[in-house]
């Protein structure tokens, strides 16, 4: 397909999924990674705080969540009177997978007293049988928030590192990790630090410890927009998922944007096709279903971090 016929289709499809949208009287709520058509048409864009804070607040009767499984499960865990559609029930996250909820009761055995504080990117049954959730805008906040010196984090051990640098707590960590963020290097940066002098590196939490070192600027995905759009800098590293720059190029059309290492792309956020949306609209299927016991004790940790 050329370039206009594939910008007419993709026109075409996102005018059947406003329309499907309205008809059904459902919103589109699109995390920071997804494609630049579905961001364009997106209700509500944002990262997993947010999301997770508009997701409590919509008077919709369908939430449509273009991200990933376990943030469609948090939108399912707070509206059980609403319906949530993963459009491609395919796009997951390999960090959820790296523990089970056998692992947190096994780890608060092993630590009796510590409160597990667990990411976003779990599992409903893993947010079940933890204290508190945390995103990555929020984690060095609530850890410092808890009563107890000890703190157990799961499951991304680059987050733990990452919030044990502003705590004095002991911060116990689970090896799980984002295999995307992973990709970049320090070797990366300072190849393009060179290239371009005066550039700025924005890491994401998820990233490496050795990363971290070298970034200028660490934050959650909104904290990036936030970060670039106030920086007087000129051309900015960015060391997370290239999705972003959608909207970077778009509100600051006199800076650069340069992506940190070409392969920090999530292959699960860019499941998601207009197409998806459109079938699952129509047909009413890739429904977030959990059960209820399940649901009730995963919302009290959601809730322990919203009210924070
Ligand atoms: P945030 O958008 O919350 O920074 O999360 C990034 C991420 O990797 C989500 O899976
Ligand atoms: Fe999971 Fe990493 Fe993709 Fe986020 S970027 S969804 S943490 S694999």
């Amino acid at each position: 397909m050329d370039n206009a016929v594939n910008k007419e289709d993709i026109k075409i499809k996102q005018e059947i999924v406003k329309s499907l949208l309205k008809k059904k009287n459902a919103i589109l709520l699109a995390h920071n990674y997804q494609r630049d058509e579905i961001q364009e048409i997106a209700d509500f864009q944002g990262d997993s705080l947010e999301l997770s804070i508009k997701a409590n607040k919509t008077g919709a009767e369908i939430i449509v969540f273009c991200g990933v499984k376990f943030m469609a499960e948090s939108a399912a865990i707070m509206n059980p009177d609403k319906t949530v559609i993963l459009p491609n029930e395919n796009a997951g996250c390999p960090m959820v997978d790296m523990i089970t909820a056998k692992d947190i009761i096994n780890l608060k055995k092993a630590h009796p007293g510590a409160p597990v504080v667990a990411y976003v990117n779990t599992s409903a049954e893993c947010k079940a049988v933890s204290d508190i959730c945390c995103t990555s805008a929020n984690a060095v906040k609530i850890v410092n928030s808890l009563r107890s010196e000890k703190v157990i984090m799961v499951p991304d051990k680059n987050l733990g590192s990452y919030v044990q640098r502003f705590t004095d707590k002991e911060v116990i960590s689970w090896p799980g990790y984002c295999p995307p963020h992973k990709m970049t290097t320090p070797e990366d940066v300072k190849v393009l630090k060179d290239k371009y002098p005066g550039a700025v590196f924005v890491a994401h939490p998820e990233s490496t410890p050795p990363t971290i070192d070298a970034a200028d600027h660490v934050s959650s995905t909104s904290g990036m927009y936030k970060f670039v759009r106030e920086s007087k800098a000129k051309y900015f590293i960015i060391g997370t998922e290239r999705g972003i720059m959608y909207r970077m190029f778009k509100e600051n059309p006199d800076k650069i944007f340069i992506p940190s290492n070409k392969r920090l792309v999530c292959p699960n956020m860019k499941k998601t096709h207009l197409d998806d949306i459109i079938g699952s609209l129509e047909n009413m299927d890739n429904i977030i279903k959990i059960p209820e016991s399940v649901r009730i004790n995963a919302r009290k940790s959601i809730e322990n971090m919203l009210a924070l």
